[in-house]
């Protein structure tokens, strides 16, 4: 008999992982809670339209889903993965205990410590003013990062004391980012590149890792502007070379999964890794107890395997089995983002052209998207959809989804027009 699957999350990752089960498993139904107007438009997907944790629990208790897949770190902070357990409901995702990973930077940078994963050195303090005071141990620039979530913005890189001092107050006095600051991180400056690591881990420390990817976390091109959600995926990562994979297995996954076991922390789901490439070697960012977005919607599209298989392999500790299987070739996610977005959200709009879009051979993801009274797509402000292009390789990967990007139409709409183009012409000196 086939599977239902409750799907918690309503962005472009979701519609990703629903596209994925719908396309390469065998499942009879997936529910998505809230989902988006992507999601709904996938033959065996309908939504349900609940945003709030306590509220996706009753419906799963009274529903009795399968398998609960959870796509934001929100929920899983929340303990939606105990409350599902507890109530006998399979769930891919981590527990509150492991979720810290990802909701407390100060455990996190614990973890690695204690561990020996490859970071950035760092203290912890619970007093401003001694933050205050000590906010020079490790010389300018110097990283203030909020303990808690703050959805990608609580980490403020400071030129000098005064920049410090500023950013201190803004995350601890002022509580820009509420309860996340009552802790502040300070973390040494590194220099070099990013890139994310995702895996599919298990309660036995085994993973089955995707391909490295490239996010493009800044609003302008060239990398500069504001930090957004992400703005653009190309994967593999161009300058991921062979010897540079090995320091990231040896020196930060190795470690964190044994880690993982040894404090009881190991636990079905995806892992990410924000990894900072030096000239001293592979450092560790932060984890993220979830898969990226936009990183899904650049690496769903490559895994040619039975999804839905990869999912229970994980939850009966078995991955350990599983044979990785890839479409080859290489992706572009570019993602169109609402007028003004990130710093305001603009009003609902009519979009058109997806149709279009798919016509070109793109692929294309709703995250923003909705529909109006009288059933028609428009846009829900922040990030509206995103558009990969898969191909032989990353070029043409980038031809696909800017050609199909193009068909899109929507008033104030905008995107980067250099997703990938760095590290393309780097890679190829
Ligand atoms: P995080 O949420 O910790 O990944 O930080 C968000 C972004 O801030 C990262 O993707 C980096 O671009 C930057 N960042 C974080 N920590 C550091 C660090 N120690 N040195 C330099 N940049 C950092
Ligand atoms: N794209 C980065 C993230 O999902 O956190």
């Amino acid at each position: 008999m086939g599977k239902h699957i409750l799907i918690v999350g309503g962005g472009g990752r979701e519609h990703a992982l629903a596209r994925c089960l719908d396309e390469r498993s065998t499942v009879e139904r997936i529910t998505c809670a809230p989902g988006n107007a992507g999601t709904s438009g996938l033959s065996s997907c309908h939504n349900i339209a609940l945003s709030k944790t306590a509220d996706i629990v009753e419906w799963a208790k009274q529903n009795h889903p399968d398998l609960v897949l959870v796509g934001p770190e929100i929920p899983l902070a929340q303990g939606i993965a105990d409350e599902l357990q507890d109530a006998g409901i399979k769930v891919f995702g981590p527990a509150l205990k492991s979720a810290q990973l990802e909701s407390s930077k100060a455990f996190a940078k614990e973890f690695m410590e204690r561990h020996g994963v490859a970071t950035a050195a760092s203290r912890r303090f619970d007093s401003s003013d001694k933050a205050r005071q000590e906010c020079g141990c490790f010389g300018y620039p110097v990283v203030v990062k909020a303990d808690g979530l703050a959805a990608g913005k609580g980490v403020i890189i400071c030129a000098n004391e005064k920049e410090a001092h500023q950013a201190i107050d803004e995350v601890m006095v002022e509580r820009r980012f509420g309860d996340a600051g009552s802790v502040v991180v300070l973390e040494e400056c590194l220099v070099g590149w990013e890139t994310s690591l995702i895996a599919v881990v298990d309660s036995t420390g085994h993973h089955m890792a995707f391909p490295y990817a490239q996010d493009h976390k800044r609003a302008g091109e060239g990398d500069l502007g504001l930090n957004t959600g992400g703005m653009g995926v190309i994967a593999p990562h161009p300058l991921v070379t062979q010897a540079v994979a090995k320091d990231i297995e040896q020196n930060i996954l190795q470690p964190t999964l044994k880690g993982l076991v040894a404090d009881g922390l190991a636990y079905p789901g995806f892992l990410f890794i924000g990894v900072m490439v030096t000239s001293q070697g592979a450092k560790t960012l932060e984890y993220n107890v979830r898969f990226g977005d936009p990183e899904a919607q650049a690496l769903l599209p490559l895994f040619d395997g039975d999804f839905l298989s990869l999912l229970e392999a994980s939850l009966e500790g078995t991955l350990s089995q599983i044979q990785p299987q890839w479409t080859g070739g290489a992706s572009c996610c570019v993602v169109l983002a609402s007028e003004g977005y990130p710093e305001k959200s603009a009003p609902s709009r009519p979009l058109s052209g997806i149709q279009n879009a798919e016509k070109t051979g793109a692929w294309v993801y709703g995250a923003g998207l909705g529909r109006n009274e009288k059933n028609e797509l428009v846009s829900q402000g922040g990030r509206v959809l995103g558009v990969t292009g898969i191909a032989e390789n990353l070029e043409a990967a980038r031809e696909k989804a800017y050609e199909g990007i193009k068909q899109i139409d929507l008033e104030g709409g905008w995107f980067r027009r250099d997703i990938g183009v760095a590290s393309l012409h780097n890679a190829s000196r």
